[in-house]
């Protein structure tokens, strides 16, 4: 289910937290009763692989959906050790998953792998979420070639019929698990460049159309503005995605935001 709605959407991306499935239930219990509350927002929490399930329920919850951290590339079932089909991901309910996570490049993922996840992820009708942003930044604004690179990599050879499912989380490395997010102008500044290269690889209406997230040492206190200066169309959420009261509060304030 592509994400077209004019909605803030709010994906919490609890790595590899919290240590047990009771723990996993009663956070996911908490986000599900705040998520309710929302009117302008769409929250989707991203376990680990094996809470997924007691995370999810059998009845559907307004404004709250299932994401995962990762699928294979494999789009068969068969003999491939230690591999997740994005169609058993579907099978379970899952509408969203994160691609190309800086945290998986490092750990090998290539921008092939990842339009390949990104491909397998499609041709199962969920959303991908692909993660791009770069290392550092420098005065010449190198990065932005660089950034600009990592994006038609990334989605490989994908037609735009596809292309306009997806998701770009942008994450700068340098911002994540930091003390500090990145100023909200600046995430409008990278937001624009991103939509550009959208617009420059597939037409001017999916530059408009593409919806881009920010992530980066996000917190309840630095959510709204990231929203409302950054004019982002939501939030990936690392550490804040796992403390029930901070990402309660971010919620709230988000969908305040309207
Ligand atoms: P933090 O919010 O902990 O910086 O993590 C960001 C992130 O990597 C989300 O995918």
């Amino acid at each position: 289910m592509p994400h077209t709605s004019h909605k803030k959407l709010i994906v919490g991306n609890w790595k590899m937290n919290p240590a047990t499935s009771a723990e996993a239930k009663k956070l996911a219990r908490k986000f599900k009763r705040a998520a309710v509350t929302l009117e302008h927002t769409e929250v989707v929490i991203c376990p680990p692989l094996p809470f997924i399930t007691i995370c999810s329920s059998r009845k559907k919850v307004s404004h709250f959906h299932m994401g995962a951290q990762v699928a294979s590339t494999q789009e068969e079932s068969g003999p491939h050790t230690g591999e997740v089909g994005a169609h058993m991901l579907r099978d379970i309910g899952v509408e969203y998953v994160i691609v190309g996570h800086s945290e998986q490049r490092k750990r090998g993922d290539t921008d092939l792998l990842v339009a390949a996840r990104l491909k397998a992820v499609l041709g199962q009708g969920m959303t991908p979420i692909l993660c791009v942003g770069e290392a550092t930044r420098d005065e010449s604004g190198a990065y932005l070639e660089a950034l600009k690179n990592q994006i038609k990599a990334s989605c490989g050879d994908l037609l735009k019929s596809s292309a306009k499912s997806i998701i770009v989380a942008y994450e700068p490395i340098w911002a994540i698990g930091a003390a500090e997010a990145m100023k909200a102008e600046d995430v409008y500044e990278t937001s624009l460049f991103i939509k550009k290269v959208f617009a420059d690889l597939y037409g001017a209406d999916m530059g408009l159309k593409v919806t881009v997230l920010y992530g980066g040492s996000v917190t309840f206190r630095n959510a709204p503005d990231i929203i409302a200066i950054g004019k982002v169309d939501g939030l990936l959420v690392g550490r804040e995605s796992v403390n029930v009261p901070g990402f309660v509060e971010l919620l709230k304030a988000v969908d305040l935001v309207g």
